[in-house]
């Protein structure tokens, strides 16, 4: 599934909020490089910097220092259609999904945009039913029962697995998931994990979860990176990183998860 291509990489990249006294520098100059296929986690504590990075890679903020290279060129997302052709390639699930929809719009109009922005605008209308259905039955969701719903009448659940069934029919190269899983209980957590894995294999994504979780990152990720104040203070292979920590802080982020590192003693069971 990885492959050596760089799809996405930055240099230097730093983000700096306010002036003077009131200077917070929540990204600290930033390195980083992650190739097509892989499956990227960044783990940080609280306000370590994780969604304002994941904010710059998606274009919503821009960078104060540094630089960001898509498919191995400068990235250029200064003009309104620049950003929408960069935007047909990285995508992003929120910490709150209900903050994603526009809620004056319905779900199947919700679903229909991101048909359009694929350029499937003027396929005859059967064609976009019958793609819409697909992507709700890859998220276990009913598509009929939906079609006059507004986003806000879903549960928690139901909404977090519309955005993958959005994601779904984007197919964007890059997806950012800052802790997609976070309000929905462990059981519906792993199955959105498989699903947006499974969508990994379907289209050929790039995932990058961002989290506090230390074990989902191990769980799920080739390559880990972990935040602290702004900066990237290890990165490797989730083996590396998770099972031979090298940073005292990285110790600190293992001990809220006691077992994970740690081999299973099957003597005792
Ligand atoms: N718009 C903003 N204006 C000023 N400061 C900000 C802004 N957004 C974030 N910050 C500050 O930048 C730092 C990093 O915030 P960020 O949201 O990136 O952290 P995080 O790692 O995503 O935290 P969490 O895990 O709680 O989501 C924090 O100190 C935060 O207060
Ligand atoms: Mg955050």
């Amino acid at each position: 599934m990885k492959s050596d291509k760089v799809i996405l990489s930055g240099k230097g990249v730093t983000k700096i909020f306010g002036f003077g006294s009131n200077k917070t520098v929540a990204v600290d100059h930033v390195d980083f490089s992650f190739r097509e296929g892989e499956v990227i986690s960044i783990v940080g504590e609280s306000g370590s910097g994780k969604t304002t990075l994941a904010k710059i890679l998606l274009g919503l903020l821009k960078q104060t220092e540094g630089e960001i290279y898509f498919d191995g060129q400068l990235r250029d997302i200064r003009s309104h259609s620049k950003k929408k052709a960069y935007w047909q390639n990285i995508q992003a699930i929120f910490q709150d999904p209900f903050s994603s929809y526009n809620v004056f719009r319905k779900i199947d109009a919700v679903l229909l945009d991101c048909i359009r922005m694929r350029g499937g605008g003027r396929l005859p209308y059967d064609k976009k039913r019958e793609m819409m259905r697909e992507a709700c039955s890859f998220v276990n969701l009913k598509f009929d029962e939906l079609t006059n719903k507004y986003p806000f009448e879903l549960s928690g659940g139901q909404q977090q697995r519309l955005m993958i069934a959005r994601i779904f029919l984007l197919k964007p190269k890059i997806l950012l998931a800052d802790e997609p899983t976070s309000m929905i209980d462990a059981c519906s957590r792993a199955t959105i994990l498989d699903m947006l894995m499974d969508l990994r294999n379907e289209v050929g994504m790039t995932p990058i979860f961002i989290t506090h979780d230390i074990g989902l990152a191990y769980y799920v990720s080739d390559t880990v990176y972990i935040m602290e104040h702004g900066k990237f203070v290890e990165s490797g292979s989730a083996d590396a990183v998770i099972l031979h920590p090298k940073k005292q802080y990285t110790q600190r982020l293992l001990s809220d998860v006691p077992k994970l590192h740690e081999e299973w003693d099957l003597s005792t069971v």
